[in-house]
C-alpha cells in the first residue's frame, strides 16, 4: 500500500528581522507571497487537501491570502519554535504515515527536490530525513553534523547561535526541509527542550533526539543551493526576488521573447509571453498577464493581469489593469486602460486616453485625450479628441452605446445613458443628452456669434491716451 504523505509548511513566525507589520510569509518575491511559492511547489507533490500551513502571527491575513489554494490551516497561537509548530500539528497528522516539513520563508524549493527528498527518506527507511546544501556563506543557518564525512547518517544539527568556532566552519547547512515518519516523530517529540539561546523548541533537535532513541536520521544534499535560501531580512528578500526574476527573463528569452536590458524589467513568475514579442527596457509585466506573439511592449509600460493577443503594439508609458487587447491593436503613448477594458482587433487607443469597463470594436479609434467608461462601442468608430462619456450621476453608473461606423466629433460629451445609432455623426463640441438615430447628425452646442472688426476696435480703445493709466500694458498695433 502507498504510504499516506502530508506536507506541513511552517508559516506562523512573525519575521522579527523584517521589521514589518506584514507577517513574513506574506512578503512578496517574484510578485507573490513567499508562502504562495512554497504552496505551489508542494501542490505538485501532494494534493492541496494534504497540505497544512501552520499559521499564528496575523493568522487571519495569512489564511485569507492563501484561501483560494485549497490547503488546510493549523493555528499555532503562541510561536514557541519550529519544534512547537509540529507539536500543534499532531492531531491534523494522525491519518498520515510520513510528513514532509517545509519552511514558509524559503520560496525557491522545487517540486523535484521535495519528491527526491521523500523518495530518499522512504528508500532509507529513515525516521527523519533532512535536506542540506553547501553554502559559501553558511552564516545564520543550522549546520549538519554527520556521523562520518561519507555517511548519510546524521549526528545532530547545531544552530548558529550554539555552534562552536569549529562547527561554524562547516559549510553544509540545514535547509529547514525534512521528512519524518509521523509515528516516530510524535513518539519522541516530547523530548524536545527549550534549553537554548532562544528558549524555543527547535525542530532541528529532533535529529539528536531520534538518534539517541536509536532511530535512523539521514541527510540528502542538493547541489542546487539557491533552492534552500530563506528570506529572513529585506536584503535576503530582494536577493531572492532578483534571482527569481532573472530566471524568469532567461526562461522567456529561451522561449523566443526578446528582452532588452532584462535587469530593468520586472516580470512576475506567472506571466506568459509568446515568441517574437519584444520587451523594451523598464517595463513591468505583472500578475497573471498573458501576452501573445509578435507584440512590442515599449518602455515604461506597467501591465497587470491583462490578456494581450498577437501583434499588439504598446507604445511607451501605458498602464493596463485587467484589460483585454485584441490582435494588432495599438495603444499609447500614455494610455490608461482600467479593469474591464476590452479593446478589439486593430483598434487604436492613444495619448492620454483613459478607459474603464468598455468594449471598443474592431478597427475603432480613440486617439487623443479622452475618457471612455461604461461604454459599448462598435466597429469602425472614430472617437474625436477630448470626447468624454459622462457615465456617473453621483450615485449610479450608466452606459453609453455607440454603434458601428459612428463619428464622434472632438470635444463631445455623451451624457449616459445614451445611444448613438449606426453611422450617425455627432458634431464637434456637442453635449449629447438624447439618443441619436441611425445615420443622423446630432448638433448639441451653442451657435457661433461673429463680431466683425471687434478686435481692432478693442485695441484702439486700449491704446488711446487717457484711457490707459499705465497699469496695463499697451497692446501692439496690428
Ligand atoms: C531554521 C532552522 C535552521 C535552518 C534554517 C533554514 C530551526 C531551529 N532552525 O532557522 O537550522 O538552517 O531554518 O532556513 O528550526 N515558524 C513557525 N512557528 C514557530 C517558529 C517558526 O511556524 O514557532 C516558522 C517561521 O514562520 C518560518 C519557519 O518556521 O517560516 C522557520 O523559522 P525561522 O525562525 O525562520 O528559522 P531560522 O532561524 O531561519
Ligand atoms: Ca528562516
Amino acid at each position: 500500500m502507498l504510504p499516506r504523505v502530508a506536507v506541513v509548511i511552517m508559516a506562523a513566525g512573525k519575521g522579527t528581522r523584517l521589521k514589518s507589520q506584514l507577517p513574513k510569509v506574506l512578503h512578496e518575491v517574484g510578485g507573490k507571497p513567499l508562502l504562495a511559492h512554497v504552496v505551489a511547489a508542494a501542490s505538485r507533490v501532494v494534493p492541496p487537501a494534504d497540505i497544512f500551513a501552520i499559521i499564528g502571527h496575523e493568522a487571519s491575513r495569512v489564511r485569507a491570502a492563501l484561501a483560494s489554494t485549497g490547503i488546510r490551516f493549523v493555528l499555532q497561537e503562541e510561536q514557541r519554535g519550529t519544534g512547537h509548530a509540529l507539536m500543534v500539528a499532531q492531531s491534523a497528522l494522525s491519518g498520515y504515515d510520513h510528513v514532509i516539513v517545509l519552511s514558509g520563508d524559503a520560496p525557491q524549493i522545487t517540486p523535484q527536490t521535495i519528491a527526491q527528498l521523500l523518495n530518499f527518506h522512504l528508500d532509507e527507511h529513515a525516521a527523519m530525513t533532512l535536506l542540506s546544501a553547501d553554502l559559501d556563506n553558511p552564516t545564520g543557518y543550522g549546520r549538519v553534523l554527520r556521523k562520518g564525512s561519507r555517511s548519510a547518517e546524521v549526528q545532530a544539527i547545531v544552530e548558529e547561535k550554539s555552534a562552536s568556532p569549529a562547527q561554524k566552519k562547516i559549510r553544509e547547512i540545514n535547509a529547514g526541509f525534512y521528512v519524518f515518519d509521523v509515528s516516530l516523530l510524535f513518539e519522541h517529540i516530547k523530548k524536545l527542550s527549550t534549553a537554548n539561546p532562544h528558549s524555543e523548541y527547535y525542530l532541528t533537535d529532533m535529529a539528536e533526539v531520534l538518534r539517541l532513541a536509536r532511530q535512523r536520521v539521514v541527510v540528502w544534499k542538493t547541489t542546487n543551493s539557491v533552492e534552500v535560501l530563506g528570506a529572513n531580512t529585506r536584503v535576503e528578500l530582494s536577493f531572492i526576488d532578483y534571482q527569481m526574476r532573472m530566471r524568469k527573463t532567461h526562461a522567456l528569452m529561451d522561449a523566443g521573447v526578446s528582452i532588452f536590458y532584462p535587469a530593468s524589467c520586472v516580470i512576475d513568475n506567472d506571466v506568459e509571453i509568446a515568441s517574437d514579442t519584444v520587451l523594451e527596457p523598464f517595463v513591468q509585466i505583472l500578475g497573471r498577464t498573458r501576452i501573445g506573439a509578435n507584440c512590442r511592449i515599449r518602455s515604461y509600460s506597467v501591465i497587470r493581469d491583462s490578456e494581450i493577443a498577437d501583434g499588439v503594439h504598446i507604445r511607451p508609458g501605458c498602464i493596463l489593469e485587467e484589460a483585454r487587447i485584441g490582435p494588432n491593436a495599438v495603444l499609447g503613448p500614455y494610455s490608461h486602460l482600467r479593469p474591464g477594458s476590452d479593446i478589439g482587433e486593430a483598434a487604436h487607443v492613444g495619448n492620454f486616453v483613459e478607459t474603464k469597463k468598455i468594449k471598443l470594436g474592431k478597427g475603432s479609434k480613440a486617439n487623443h485625450l479622452t475618457y471612455l467608461g461604461d461604454a459599448e462601442i462598435g466597429a469602425g468608430v472614430n472617437i474625436g479628441a477630448g470626447t468624454i462619456t459622462c457615465n456617473y450621476d453621483g450615485v449610479h453608473k450608466h452606459t453609453t452605446v455607440i454603434e458601428d461606423g459612428v463619428f464622434i466629433g472632438s470635444d463631445s460629451t455623451l451624457v449616459a445613458p445614451v445611444r448613438v445609432g449606426k453611422g450617425a455623426y455627432v458634431a464637434a463640441a456637442s453635449c449629447v443628452t438624447e439618443n441619436v438615430p441611425e445615420d443622423a447628425l446630432a448638433l448639441g452646442r451653442a451657435r457661433q456669434i461673429t463680431k466683425e472688426g471687434w478686435a481692432s476696435k478693442k485695441r484702439a480703445a486700449l491704446n488711446s491716451p487717457g484711457k490707459n493709466d499705465g497699469s496695463e500694458k499697451k497692446l501692439p498695433p496690428k
